[in-house]
């Protein structure tokens, strides 16, 4: 198996530790990343490996954990949409529950990270916002909305005067059953 060889060759060469995206270059990002690569990479070397893809909720990181035996896990587009994951993670391990978060936190995440391109001057800042647009707007009620709005504005200041719109009027969402955190589990 490839993975197995060039994770051996690594540990030859000294490295700390190896992550495998269990994907061919042929799959790309569709179909299931293989797992079982994981855990066969895992048995053939005595530096940690850490597993990576398809880890979608924090019962994936549990469920990667027990069927590879890595030593920890890596988290892609997850991390994107779902900047919360590694709470829910730590959450799930500790009580079998997590928590969802509320619309204002989701707020809160994208303004935030707008603000931080504005104030640091980020060159491409508006580029770099509508590109994670469409990550941060996964789980927002009427996100389709707000993806447009983000899409359609000329630069980073309209784009975050169109966020703080969006959240702000739309206070009677913000004030359904996703305001209070939900608990899962
Ligand atoms: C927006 C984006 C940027 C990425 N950039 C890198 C990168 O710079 N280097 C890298 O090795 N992998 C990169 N990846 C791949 C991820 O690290 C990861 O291997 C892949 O997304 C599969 O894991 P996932 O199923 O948790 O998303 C990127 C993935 C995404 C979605």
């Amino acid at each position: 198996m490839v993975c197995v060889e060039l994770a051996r060759l690594a540990e030859e060469c000294g490295l700390n530790a190896v992550a495998l995206h269990a994907r061919t270059r042929e799959q790309g990002y569709s179909g299931d990343a293989r797992w079982e690569w994981i855990a066969a990479v895992k048995s053939a070397l005595h530096i940690p490996v850490i597993g990576n893809g398809d880890i979608r909720l924090p019962q994936d990181a549990t469920a990667m954990g027990a069927q590879t035996g890595c030593d920890g896990v890596m988290i892609g587009r997850t991390a994107a949409s779902n900047p919360w994951i590694f709470r829910q993670i730590a959450q799930w391990n500790q009580s079998g529950a997590y928590e969802e978060p509320a619309q204002a936190d989701r707020y809160q995440m994208i303004r935030t990270y707008f603000r931080m391109l504005i104030d640091e001057e980020m060159p491409g800042a508006a580029g770099k916002m509508k590109q994670f647009a469409s990550w941060f707007t996964h789980g927002v009620a009427n996100g389709s909305a707000l993806r447009k709005a983000i899409y359609e504005a000329r630069n980073e200041r309209e784009i975050l005067e169109r966020v703080e719109n969006f959240f702000e009027s739309n206070e009677t969402s913000a004030r359904g059953p996703e305001t209070e955190s939900a608990l899962v589990g």
